[in-house]
């Protein structure tokens, strides 16, 4: 999951320097994001524990009432992703796999040169700068109101112990 998550970052990082300059590069990182995307969906399927979607992909009525608790300063901590966090997986894993997609279009005879493939491409493309900063932002205010560096816990997998009010 951790390799998974700093390969993502790796590539969507090299796809999005190299845009419009490097073709080669571009297309090889983006479509390694893209094989990113299809094994998470996998595991996020098939797997177990905190790595299944069902696991924590809440409804947008979860999602309010805990952004409504963020801002009360009153919400719990999660030992899997906060159903916020959820929402951002959800959102990255299709922004990702979005922006592979148009990408991958381009070069087919079918939808080269097809004006919304390309528009959308680069929305897209430019957006999930949006979203990581959003992404990011997320991560450092849990982990300042939970007393844990996530990001430390991300590279090397430990978290800090689950306590009894914990919810999982
Ligand atoms: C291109 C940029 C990025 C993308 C596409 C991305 C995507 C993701 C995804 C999909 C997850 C969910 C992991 C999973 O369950 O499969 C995740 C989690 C996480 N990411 Fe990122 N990420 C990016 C950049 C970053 C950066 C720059 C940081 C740190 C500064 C970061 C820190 C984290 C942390 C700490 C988690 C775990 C959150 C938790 O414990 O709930 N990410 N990211
Ligand atoms: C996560 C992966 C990717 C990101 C973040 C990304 C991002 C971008 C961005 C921001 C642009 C706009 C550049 C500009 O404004 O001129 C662009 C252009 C383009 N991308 Fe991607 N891309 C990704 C994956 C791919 C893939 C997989 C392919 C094809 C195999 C691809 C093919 C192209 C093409 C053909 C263009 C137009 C280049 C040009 O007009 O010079 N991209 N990409």
């Amino acid at each position: 999951m951790r390799l998974f998550h700093w390969s993502l970052v790796l590539c969507v990082a090299v796809a999005w320097l190299s845009s419009g300059e490097i073709r080669k590069v571009h297309e090889l990182a983006g479509y390694c994001a893209g094989i990113l995307i299809i094994s998470r969906l996998i595991a996020g399927l098939a797997g177990s524990g905190y790595t299944r979607f069902r696991q924590f992909v809440r409804g947008p009525r979860n999602v309010s009432l805990y952004l409504a608790d963020v801002r009360h300063g009153r919400e719990r901590r999660y030992l899997g992703h906060n159903p916020a966090g959820g929402a951002m997986v959800v959102a990255l894993l299709t922004c990702v796999a979005g922006i592979a997609l148009t990408g991958w279009m381009q070069t087919t005879d079918a939808w080269w040169g097809v004006a919304w493939v390309e528009d959308l491409h680069k929305i897209l493309g430019n957006g999930i700068l949006a979203l990581v900063a959003l992404h990011v932002g997320g991560v450092i205010l849990a982990s300042l109101r939970h007393g844990e560096n996530l990001v430390s816990a991300m590279i090397t997998g430990r978290k800090r112990a689950p306590s009894p009010e914990d919810l999982a």
